[in-house]
Formats: C-alpha cells, sequence, structure tokens
C-alpha cells in the first residue's frame, strides 16, 4: 500500500494530491492514508503536505530499498525480485537462505549495514550502514562449475563499467578485487552450490566501499581500503551506481547464457583492459594460515586461472589472494 501511495504521489509530479483521493483509490480512511505518510516519512521520504491542497513528493531517502532501486532499473534478469534489509549479519547468508527457498534467477539480497560481512579466506568484510553497496545475487546459470570462477571475473568487469558511467577508471587486480591507488574498493565473494555436472546455485557477493571517509574506516584498514568518493572527489548517489552495476552485470549475463564461450571470452578480455596483475611480481596467499608462494602474474587462461611463473614452473591458480610486489 506505501509503495502504492509513493508511486501515486510521484506521478502527480509538482501537483498535490488530496489525501482523500488517495484514500478512495486504495479504499481506505483519510486517517489510513496520513498514517502511512507518517511512516514514509520516519523512513526517509520527505513529502511536503498543504492544508486543502493534500500531499506533495519531494524526496526518496538515500536508502537502497526494493523498490526505489526497481524504479528506472532497465534489466532482463537481475534484480526483478530484491530483498532489502536494514541490517543483516551478511547477505550472503541472507542469499543462500532465498537459493534454497527458490528464488528466480537474478535474485537480489542488499542491506544497509553487515554486522559480520564476510570476506575471503574467511576475513571479516567491513560494511558500515549507509557507506556502502552491501549486496549479493542468487544466479542459477545453466553452466557447469568450472565456469563458476569466470562469473567472479564477470561481476568485475561490471563493476568497472559502472565505474565509466560516472568516469572513473577500474584498477582490477587478480580475481576480482577492484583497486585505486593499491588500496581496495570493491570485494567480492563466491559462493558455490554445484552437482558434479551443474550449477545449482552461486551467491556473488559483492562489497562496494561508495562514500566512506580516509578516517572512517577502522584504522587497520585505513592504508589497504579505500572508497568511490575517494576516488571520484566527492559523494556518490549509491541508488544510482547500485543500478549501474546490476545493469552492466546483466548485460554481461544475459550474453554468457545465450552464448557461454562467447560470452566469457568478451568478458576475459574485458578484464585484460583493466587488469593491473598480469607482468607484476606478486605474493600469493594460498590458505588462511598464511602459506604463501612468489612468481610472475603472466596471463589468465579461458577458465580465468591466472598463470604464475614460478622457479618450478607454471602455476594454474583458481583461488588465492595475490598482492603485487612493486618493490622487487
Ligand atoms: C573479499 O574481498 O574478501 C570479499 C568481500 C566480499 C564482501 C561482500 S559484502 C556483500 C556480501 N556479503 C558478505 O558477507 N560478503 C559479501
Amino acid at each position: 500500500m506505501r509503495q502504492t501511495i509513493i508511486e501515486m504521489l510521484r506521478s502527480t509530479g509538482e501537483n498535490y494530491i488530496s489525501g482523500e483521493d488517495i484514500a478512495s483509490y486504495l479504499g481506505v480512511s483519510r486517517a489510513a492514508v496520513w498514517k502511512h505518510i507518517q511512516r514514509l516519512r520516519d523512513i526517509g521520504y520527505a513529502i511536503e503536505s498543504r492544508e486543502r491542497c493534500g500531499y506533495k513528493f519531494k524526496d526518496a531517502p538515500d536508502l537502497l530499498l526494493a523498490n526505489e532501486v526497481k524504479d528506472g532499473l532497465n534489466t532482463q534478469i537481475i534484480g526483478k525480485e530484491i530483498y532489502y534489509f536494514p541490517s543483516t549479519d551478511s547477505t550472503n547468508r541472507e542469499a543462500k537462505i532465498l537459493a534454497y527457498s527458490k528464488v528466480p534467477d537474478g535474485t537480489v539480497a542488499v542491506a544497509e549495514e553487515q554486522t559480520s560481512g564476510k570476506g575471503r579466506l574467511s576475513r571479516n568484510f567491513y560494511s558500515p550502514r549507509g557507506k556502502g553497496i552491501w549486496f549479493s545475487l542468487v544466479l542459477r546459470p545453466n553452466l557447469v562449475p568450472s565456469d563458476a570462477p569466470k562469473c567472479t571475473l564477470m561481476a568485475a568487469v561490471a563493476i568497472a563499467h559502472a565505474m565509466e558511467r560516472i568516469g572513473l577508471r577500474a584498477q582490477i587486480k587478480w580475481p576480482n578485487d577492484i583497486m585505486f591507488n593499491g588500496k581496495k574498493l570493491v570485494g567480492i565473494l563466491t559462493e558455490l552450490s554445484a552437482e558434479m555436472s551443474r550449477i545449482t546455485y552461486i551467491v556473488l557477493g559483492i562489497g562496494i566501499n561508495v562514500n566512506i571517509k580516509r578516517g572512517e574506516f577502522p584504522p587497520e584498514l585505513q592504508d589497504i581500503a579505500t572508497s568511490l568518493m575517494e576516488m571520484k572527489g566527492e559523494k556518490i548517489t549509491r541508488i544510482e551506481f547500485f543500478r549501474a552495476v546490476l545493469e552492466e552485470f546483466d548485460k554481461l549475463y544475459v550474453e554468457v547464457l545465450k552464448n557461454p564461450k562467447q560470452g566469457f571470452m568478451r568478458i576475459l578480455d574485458e578484464w585484460r583492459k583493466y587488469d593491473v596483475t598480469l607482468g607484476k611480481k606478486i605474493k600469493v596467499i594460498t590458505s588462511g594460515n598464511g602459506e604463501y608462494f612468489l612468481g610472475i602474474a603472466r596471463d589468465i587462461d579461458i577458465d580465468g586461472a591466472l598463470l604464475v611463473e614460478t622457479p618450478d614452473g607454471i602455476e594454474r591458480l583458481f583461488a588465492g589472494d595475490v598482492s603485487i610486489r612493486e618493490d622487487k
């Protein structure tokens, strides 16, 4: 009902719409309409009211509310269903629950804050309220499990394309960290549920630091993390950027579903354009216990694996944490 009220208010633009008209359209009392308007104001909607004129829409809150995100979202598969959480421990966990309950391909779980955001290698992911875009996609592609790592590359490329839309050039560190000046802007965590020969679902968790000032990061992150706002030098409208990411991801995903081989080839080509890893000396952490090896990143292959030259030959890497060693 509240969504209908918002739509009615929006559709009248600069004009007022009377409480009576809204009430009769919805088949409720004027008092009930007034209560809904109050509730919308509590959420953060700016709605003007004037005696004998009614109500006028002024502004939507800076929240990633499902209906606000969907409004004007131009996608074929992604974001047809969006689940919004003011606060949750992890949207990846929420997305897995949604996946069990058979939500459609492309369903989104998004949160204003995560109290226990999950990073790779069992790390935590800092996800403060209202300052970033913390979300997970539930994907059900008709692909084989070995295609899953390429879906992670797809997400990185989609974000790079969305950044181009706001005039920012992404730098991607294999497989999927998006960096600015050597600091991380975006993290991606892919979780897979599969049978031997087919993917049951993929949960693709994406954390984008949007409007976090350097001093707002916890001290231990200040030298290794940054945000789109720091990069652009101005505040970014989260909801617009979120829509851009969903749209760019949708374009790549639709292409992959139509023709996986060709779609993934294009994604790998795009990925290489933004890559900052290839040709560099790197350190690869391979487990949570800090085990690592050193080598030179040479290429990514058709499966999205990083080919690392080591004294013992070429290592084909599907997962791991890579840091670039500029010094040596
Ligand atoms: C990493 O770089 O280590 C991956 C970080 C992934 C963070 C995102 S935020 C949304 C989603 N929910 C989580 O709990 N994690 C991912």
